[in-house]
């Protein structure tokens, strides 16, 4: 049976992560792999994760199920993460139960399964989506059986939002469609929506009736984890329903472990329960039961104030460290006199920007240089390191003159 089936194209980012590896050069410099990268090209454990795991593997008495929505104290705390302001203090939407969370898979399991709650809740419904976006948003959510609609993400200069772009998108939607958001570092361009553009966005979205699906996979590395969940305040102040699929693979650096959550916020308390009810039928006819390690490990990190307060501080050296490589790319890239003006990158954010060079230049620094990126132009900031700017930017230099 198997033999009629055809061969898929291979996914460019994991074929291109087998090529650096394969590459025997010394010099070589990986732009591509969208994991966090420490000074020396390592992807640590974080110390609080570690300590935390360390803590849960003493305590542990039994592996038996949790439950479909998974450990309730991760859920609480992954509300307090999304949604609490620079106070502690919760949105109102809490204290009158419109809103629950569901542990998935990471932050892909919460995309899906958001998928399959808005396709049960409403088959009418169209998900708009700004393109670039991340790859796997496409044929993840198109596999929920959602129909897509594309809007232009990037303005010309691909250095801010092309708000009429959105704007129309948004006006041409039906009530009831969903308009997929990136909450902070939009992967793969680094360029989010400013608060004023935000603002606009939930203004169209409250008129037209539309509801955000909000994807928060790297709160924490943008500006901070309180300013990258802002819009989450905002929409929870001013909608009366929209999800959230969050990730802790990148700002818990727990990648494998398969940990994120799905939030629903419905307009009251019935709704949200059938809403929750909803999705954990479909979590059942999917995966049955979310993985429970990492999760369990962020709920014992965050109810230890003391871990909790480890974790932020390593969180915000891993952003400062990528703010640092933006910056040194940009003056180097500049300094090389190659007449190119990178600084847009500047004011991007999270771990990604687009460099914005040509395909064959693309080519010529993998082949020449060893400098691996995605044919997109995305890079890696994280991928910079001190021992490797001098090699990456002389490469630049020899390729874009
Ligand atoms: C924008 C975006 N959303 C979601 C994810 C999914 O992350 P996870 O590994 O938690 O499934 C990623 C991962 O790279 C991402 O970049």
């Amino acid at each position: 049976m198997f033999e009629q089936l055809n061969a898929t194209p291979p996914d460019p980012i994991l074929s291109l992560m087998a090529q650096f590896r394969a590459d025997p050069r010394q010099q070589k410099v990986d732009l591509g792999v969208g994991v966090y990268q420490d000074q020396r090209g390592a992807t640590p454990v974080m110390a609080a994760v570690r300590e935390a795991e360390a803590q849960l593997y003493a305590g542990e008495t039994t592996k038996t199920y949790q439950g479909i929505a998974g450990n309730p104290a991760f859920g609480d705390a992954m509300i307090e993460l999304l949604f609490a302001d620079q106070r502690g203090q919760l949105p109102a939407l809490v204290e009158q139960q419109r809103v629950r969370f569901i542990s998935t898979p990471g932050g892909s399991g919460a995309l899906r399964l958001g998928g399959e709650l808005l396709r049960r809740a409403n088959p009418a419904a169209r998900l708009w989506v700004g393109t670039p976006t991340w790859p796997n948003h496409m044929p993840l959510l198109a596999s929920t059986g959602l129909p897509m609609m594309e809007y232009n993400y990037l303005d010309g200069a691909g250095s801010g939002v092309d708000m009429v772009a959105l704007s129309e998108a948004l006006n041409s939607a039906a009530p009831g469609d969903v308009v997929l958001l990136h909450g902070c570092c939009h992967n793969p361009s680094g360029v989010d929506l400013t608060a004023e553009q935000w603002l606009a966005v939930v203004e169209l979205c409250e008129q037209r009736r539309l509801l955000p699906f909000v994807d928060v996979a790297y709160q924490g590395l943008g500006v901070g984890l309180l300013e990258d969940s802002a819009p989450l305040r905002l929409l929870a102040e001013r909608l009366p329903e929209f999800i959230v699929a969050s990730s802790c693979s990148k700002n818990f650096g727990l990648y494998r472990e398969r940990c994120g959550g799905l939030a629903i916020v419905a307009a009251d308390r019935r709704a949200t329960e059938m809403a929750a009810n909803q999705a954990m039928v479909a979590a059942r006819q999917i995966w049955s039961m979310p993985p429970a390690h990492g999760a369990d490990i962020v709920a014992t990190l965050l109810a230890d104030r003391q871990l909790a307060s480890d974790w932020r501080s390593e969180l915000e050296s891993v952003r400062q460290r990528i703010v640092a490589m933006r910056e040194l790319l940009v003056a180097r890239a500049n300094g090389n006199r190659a007449g190119i003006d990178f600084s847009p990158i500047l004011s991007q954010r999270g771990m990604f920007s687009f460099l914005g060079i040509s395909p064959a230049q693309v080519v010529a620094l993998r082949e020449q240089f060893g400098v691996y990126m995605i044919d997109s132009t995305r890079i890696n900031l994280a991928g910079i390191n001190s021992t490797n700017i001098d090699h990456l930017s002389e490469a630049l230099y020899q390729v874009l003159v």
